[in-house]
């Protein structure tokens, strides 16, 4: 296992759309235990593999409280099938946006196809904070991102104090 880099705001890498996985075999298998590694040591509850750079359709999730053991979840290819009317608003972070929080309205309730890590298909039906995550991740592989649903004037204050930051660190590297 290793750690990797996390991508960060504003990176263009984080706009790409992924591409689906064709094989679940060990080259796979090997790059969701690093995305658990560096999601756990972030410490984070979701990342989607091109947050650590690699476009493909793979998300990691583990939403397990901190008093509670661990409960990886891998969602491959995921797919949102169905997304309900009712909608619900939960606060949002980001790794590749660390620090800022926003509340973000989305369909409460999702059903969801995916591939898991024998390759079979999985389907889910999630509300709460499944739901969020699973829609803020898949989103990911969409090359969208959470800041996408706040308004024009949010969305480029904190473009522009990430783009400020980057600039920063790359000026002292
Ligand atoms: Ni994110």
């Amino acid at each position: 296992m290793a750690l990797r880099n996390i991508i960060k705001l504003p990176d263009p890498r984080l706009r790409l759309v992924s591409a689906p996985v064709q094989a679940v075999d060990d080259d796979l298998r090997r790059l969701v235990e690093d995305m658990f590694e560096t999601m756990y040591d972030a410490p984070g509850i979701g990342l989607a593999a091109i947050q650590v750079g690699v476009p493909q359709r793979v998300v990691t999730l583990d939403l397990a409280k901190k008093d509670e053991p661990k409960d990886p979840r891998v969602f491959v290819n995921p797919e949102v099938l169905w997304r309900s009317d009712e909608n619900a608003t939960h606060e949002e972070g980001c790794l590749s946006i660390p620090e800022y929080y926003e509340e973000v309205e989305r369909p409460a309730k999702v059903k969801v196809r995916h591939l898991d890590l024998d390759g079979k298909v999985q389907e889910i039906e999630a509300e709460g904070l499944l739901a969020t995550c699973l829609q803020h991740e898949i989103d990911h592989l969409n090359g969208v991102l959470f800041i996408d649903y706040l308004s024009k004037l949010k969305r480029s204050m904190v473009i522009k104090r990430f783009t400020k930051a980057a600039k920063r660190e790359a000026e002292e590297a």
